[in-house]
This record gives structure tokens, C-alpha cells and sequence, in this order.
């Protein structure tokens, strides 16, 4: 059975702008993310147990022992335990569902989860060296992380046939989407003839993948503060989880058909068994778009087409803002940007967001219902979430 325990709430959160933030570093992000929570919640320092990092780094920044950075956030957090986790592009809902576990066993009250990432001070070159380190070395080692997409993309079209113009409608939706995200990193309607046309603005990264099929380079920082069930009537805007679910499959791409999505599937199979939901119950989702391919794979592993069908979702504009299951409302990694320790727990503030009628321009009519669904590696470490409000 897949393990369900709802016994932290969110009670509040914070978001720094995504971007190239070429005046922030990792500390300043996440200071500022952190105590955008603590304010947002209303949880006076002092009060807070345990402290929760998601960042990947891998050689991004100098340094990667930043678990203590948030202490400086104020004077009366010296001494609380704080822990960095990593796992790949997951390391943020890592941080959320260790810091859940803490609350579950009884540990902590109270806990504070950020995540972050600096990535646009380093090349585009060297970024890809650092994200590559998510990759099983001694099979994938000389490929970059558009290669490996590329493989899976490579792989759908050979059984399924070329559907890169489906890809290019999901990159256009989400850059539509960007637009009225105020926090994302790209806010520019760049359209599906653009995302769809090779040409020198919009290049081949990776054979079949377009620039406009990969997710973007992005500084920032997000930040959630959860607490014990019972402290829930001491937060009016708080969030629970109605399932949580990580699945990792089997690191070499070797040993895995990558069109069966498997591990992604088997979480958000998982989550949606444990909360007592089908995948059509659900308002709206925050998905991994790390590549436009990996969007299309999800909407087959979230049952709303069958396999080699993923582009009815988008053909049919169930996935659309206005359609009955909007996908990547905020802009998705796509277009909000991709800071990748920073992604999955930015995924959970757009997802309370919607839940709690803050999101502003995003807001969905009646958001009842959220899947978050956060991956890590070439679909190796899969988190799937399914929130709503406190009742
Ligand atoms: N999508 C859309 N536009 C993008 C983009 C992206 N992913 N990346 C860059 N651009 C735009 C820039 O805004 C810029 O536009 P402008 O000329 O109007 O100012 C232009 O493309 C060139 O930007 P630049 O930074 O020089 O691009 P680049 O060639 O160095 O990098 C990619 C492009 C696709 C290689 C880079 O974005 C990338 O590596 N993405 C994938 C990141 C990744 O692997 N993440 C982990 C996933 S698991």
C-alpha cells in the first residue's frame, strides 16, 4: 500500500522572483525566501524546530554545505536542526517530504523548507556539466541532460510516431502562461509557429528537442512552512496533503523502457489511490516540464490520454488554462524557469496558492484539487503530491 500520512499542514510560503537574478547569491535567496514564510504564516522564528534545504548544487555554486544559511534569517534560529537534501531536480519536494516525516514521527512541530538554486552565473556549458551529474555515470556519462531527453523524445517518435509539433503547442501554452505569472522567469508569448519553426532564435539542442523545448536556466528560491495537523486552526490559509508519494526506479536508462514513463506513472498512480481520487477529480496540476517531452510523457502517466496518445490532452485543450484540467498554469518549468533545487517546492507554493485563492492573476475558478508532481534525474526520483485545502 502506498504510505499516506497527512499529519503536516502547510500553513504558509514564499517566492522570490525566477530569473537571471545577477544581484542575489544563494545565501541572499534564501533569506529571502525563507522569511517571506515565516511571514506569510504568521510562525514567529523563535517558534520554529527544524529547517529543510533542497538544493542540488553538484558544483553550480561554491560550496554546498548551505543547510545553516537559513539560521541567518534571525538571531533566535541559531541552534535549530537543519538538513540539506538532495535529489537531483527533486531535492525540493525531498526537503517537504523529509521535513512531513519529521512532523509524522513527532520530532518537530514546526518545520521551514526552502529550496534553491543559482545557476545563471555559470555557462550554459557549465551548467550542463553540473545537471549531468544526475545521470548514471558510467553508462550516460557523456551526455547532457537535453541528450537524455532527447532519448526519450527519440524513443516516442520511433513507437509512436513524430509529434513535435504537440511538443511545440506545450511549449507555447506554457510561455502563454508565464505571462500572467509575475514571479516567472520568461513572460514573452512566444507563440506556436516560433516554438514549432527551427531557425537561428530557436535552434536544435538536442536532435529531436528545440531550444524551446527545454526548460530555462534560472536563479531562485521558494519556501514552505509546515506544521503539526493539530496547529492547523492557527492557519486559515492552511493546505494538507491528501496523499504524498515517492517512487525512484532504477538509475540507468539501461534498464528501463522510457516510454513506459514507469516511475512517474507508478507516483501518480500511487498518490492518486492513496487520496481516493482519479486523475479527472483534480483541478489542475504542476508538472515537471523540464523538457516538453517530459509534459507529454506526464499527461499519459496521469491517465488523461492512453500510451502514445499524451497530445490529445493538449489537441483537445484539456491542459489549457481555460480547459478542465489546466497544466502548468504558473508557466511550469518551461517558462517560470527551472532553478532546480528551488522547482519542486515552488511547485507546492503555486499549488497552495491556487488552493487558497491567492494566485492572483493564475487563480483557476473553483481550485479545489492540485497534483504537484516534482522528478529528479531522467524520471528516476518522483514525487507526486495531491493537496487541497484544509477543510
Ligand atoms: N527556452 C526559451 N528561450 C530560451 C531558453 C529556453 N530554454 N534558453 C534561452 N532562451 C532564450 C534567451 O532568453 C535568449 O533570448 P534573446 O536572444 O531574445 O535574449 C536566447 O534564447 C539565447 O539565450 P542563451 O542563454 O544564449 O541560450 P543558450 O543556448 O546558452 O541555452 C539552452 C539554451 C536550451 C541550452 C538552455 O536553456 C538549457 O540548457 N536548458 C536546459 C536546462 C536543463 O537541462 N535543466 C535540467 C532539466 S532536467
Amino acid at each position: 500500500m502506498p504510505k499516506t500520512n497527512p499529519k503536516a499542514v502547510i500553513a504558509g510560503w514564499g517566492h522570490t522572483q525566477f530569473g537571471r537574478l545577477e544581484d542575489q547569491d544563494t545565501e541572499s535567496l534564501v533569506l529571502s525566501a525563507g522569511r517571506m514564510a515565516l511571514e506569510h504564516a504568521g510562525l514567529p522564528p523563535c517558534e520554529l524546530e527544524g529547517i529543510w534545504l533542497g538544493q542540488f548544487e553538484a558544483g553550480l555554486d561554491v560550496g554546498s554545505f548551505h543547510s545553516s544559511l537559513a539560521l541567518g534569517i534571525d538571531p533566535a534560529m541559531r541552534f535549530i536542526p537543519a538538513t540539506r537534501c538532495e535529489n537531483a531536480c527533486a531535492s525540493g519536494s525531498a526537503a517537504i517530504y523529509a521535513a512531513r516525516n519529521a512532523i509524522a514521527a513527532g520530532e518537530v512541530k514546526t518545520a521551514l523548507v526552502i529550496g534553491v538554486e543559482k545557476m545563471t552565473h555559470r555557462s550554459t556549458k557549465e551548467v550542463a556539466a553540473c545537471l549531468a551529474r544526475a545521470a548514471y555515470a558510467k553508462e550516460e556519462g557523456n551526455l547532457s541532460f537535453p541528450q537524455i531527453f532527447a532519448e526519450f523524445a527519440k524513443a516516442y517518435f520511433a513507437e509512436y510516431g513524430d509529434c513535435s509539433d504537440a511538443l511545440a503547442h506545450i511549449a507555447a501554452k506554457n510561455h502563454r502562461n508565464a505571462l500572467d505569472n509575475p514571479l516567472a522567469h520568461m513572460r514573452k508569448d512566444v507563440g506556436f509557429a516560433f516554438c514549432n519553426t527551427l531557425s537561428e532564435k530557436n535552434p536544435v539542442i538536442a536532435d529531436p528537442l528545440r531550444l524551446t523545448d527545454c526548460s530555462l536556466v534560472t536563479d531562485g528560491a521558494a519556501a514552505l512552512v509546515l506544521v503539526a495537523d493539530d496547529m492547523r486552526h492557527a492557519f486559515p490559509q492552511a493546505v494538507e496533503f491528501r496523499a504524498a508519494v515517492q517512487v525512484n526506479d532504477f538509475l540507468p536508462m539501461s534498464r528501463r523502457k522510457l516510454t513506459d514513463f514507469a516511475g512517474p506513472t507508478k507516483a501518480i498512480k500511487d498518490a492518486c489511490t492513496a487520496a481516493g481520487v482519479d486523475s479527472k477529480d483534480l483541478d489542475f496540476a504542476e508538472v515537471h516540464d523540464c523538457f516538453t517531452i517530459a509534459e507529454l510523457l506526464i499527461y499519459e502517466a496521469m491517465g488523461l490520454a492512453p500510451k502514445g496518445q499524451g497530445r490529445k490532452a493538449i489537441d483537445e485543450g484539456v491542459v489549457m488554462a481555460d480547459g478542465s484540467l489546466p497544466v502548468n498554469r504558473s508557466g511550469g518549468l518551461k517558462a517560470k524557469g527551472h532553478p532546480v533545487g528551488a522547482t519542486g517546492v515552488s511547485m507546492h507554493v503555486m499549488a497552495a496558492k491556487q488552493l487558497t485563492g491567492q494566485a492572483g492573476d493564475l487563480q483557476l475558478p473553483g481550485a479545489e484539487l492540485g497534483l504537484v508532481f516534482n522528478m529528479g534525474g531522467s524520471a528516476v526520483a518522483n514525487y507526486a503530491s495531491i493537496l487541497q485545502p484544509v477543510a
